[in-house]
C-alpha cells in the first residue's frame, strides 16, 4: 500500500503504522523516528533539528524534503510505504505531490486518524518509548506496557519518554498541528485521497484500512 497517515500528534500514526507494516511489508516512513536517530547519533541533521524538536516546533521544510526525496526513492519503498508524520505543512503536501508525478507513483490514500483531544493528551503522557534508534517500538503504561522492568519487549533496551513530552512541548505541538498540519486535510479532501476514520481502538482501525483497501474506499 502507499498510504500517508495523518493525525494528531498521539492520534496513533506510529501504532497504526507498525500494524500495517506487519500485515503487508509496505515500509513505515516516520520523520519524527528519521530525525530522532539523528540526533542520537549526532550527526548533522540531528544538530540541526533537535532545538525545534525539543520544544515542539516543527523542522524547516527544507529539511524535511531533503530527507524524503532520498528515502522514497530506496529500493524496500517498492513494496509500498506508509508515510507516519509526513507530510505536516502544505508546502510539504506540495512537494511531495510533485516528486511522486515525477518518480510515477500513486497514492492510494491520506488516512486521517480522528481522536479527540483529552484522549490525544492522556495518550503523550503515558507513552514510552524505546531508547534503541533502530527499534523505536512505542508503549503505553495504560493500554500496552513495556516488560515490568521498563525494558522493550522486542529488543529489550530501555524504555524512555521522550525529550518533546513535556506538557509544555505537547501543548505546542498540538497548537502547531492545529495551525500547520490540520490544513492537509482539506488539501487531500481536495486531490480525492482523503479517508476519515474514527481512532479509538488501533486493532479496529487496522481492520477498516484493511477492508477498506481490498475494497477501495
Ligand atoms: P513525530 O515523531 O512525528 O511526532 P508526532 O506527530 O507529534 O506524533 P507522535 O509520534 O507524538 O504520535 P503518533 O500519532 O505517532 O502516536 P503513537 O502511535 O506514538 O515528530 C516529532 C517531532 O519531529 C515534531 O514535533 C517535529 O519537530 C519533527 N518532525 C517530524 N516530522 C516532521 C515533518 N514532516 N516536518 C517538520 N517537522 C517534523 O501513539 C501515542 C500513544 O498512544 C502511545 O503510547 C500508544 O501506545 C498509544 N496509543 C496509540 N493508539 C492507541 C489506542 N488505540 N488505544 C490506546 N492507546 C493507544
Amino acid at each position: 500500500m502507499k498510504v500517508i497517515l495523518l493525525g494528531a500528534p498521539g492520534a496513533g500514526k506510529g501504532t497504526i503504522a507498525k500494524l500495517l507494516s506487519d500485515y503487508d511489508g509496505s515500509v513505515q516512513i516516520s520523520t519524527g523516528d528519521i530525525l530522532r536517530k539523528s540526533v542520537k547519533e549526532g550527526a548533522d541533521l540531528g544538530k540541526k533539528a533537535k532545538a525545534y524538536m525539543d520544544s515542539g516546533d516543527l523542522v524547516p521544510d527544507s529539511l524535511i524534503m531533503d530527507i524524503m526525496e532520498n528515502r522514497i526513492q530506496e529500493p524496500d519503498c517498492e513494496r509500498g510505504f506508509l508515510l507516519d508524520g509526513f507530510p505536516r505543512t502544505v508546502p510539504q503536501a506540495e512537494a511531495l505531490k510533485k516528486l511522486l508525478e515525477k518518480l510515477g507513483i500513486t497514492l492510494d490514500y491520506a488516512i486521517n486518524l480522528e481522536v479527540p483531544r483529552e484522549v490525544i493528551l492522556d495518550r503523550l503522557t503515558t507513552r514510552r518509548t524505546c531508547s534503541n534508534s533502530e527499534c523505536q517500538a512505542i508503549y503505553n503504561i495504560k493500554s500496552d506496557p513495556p516488560t515490568d522492568d521498563g525494558k522493550c519487549k522486542k529488543c529489550d533496551s530501555p524504555v524512555i519518554q521522550r525529550d518533546d513530552e513535556t506538557e509544555e512541548a505537547i501543548l505546542n505541538r498540538l497548537e502547531i498541528y492545529n495551525e500547520k498540519t490540520f490544513p492537509l486535510i482539506g488539501f487531500y479532501e481536495k486531490e480525492g485521497l482523503l479517508k476519515n476514520i474514527l481512532s479509538l481502538n488501533s486493532k479496529e482501525t487496522v481492520e477498516e484500512i484493511k477492508k477498506n483497501l481490498q475494497t477501495g474506499m
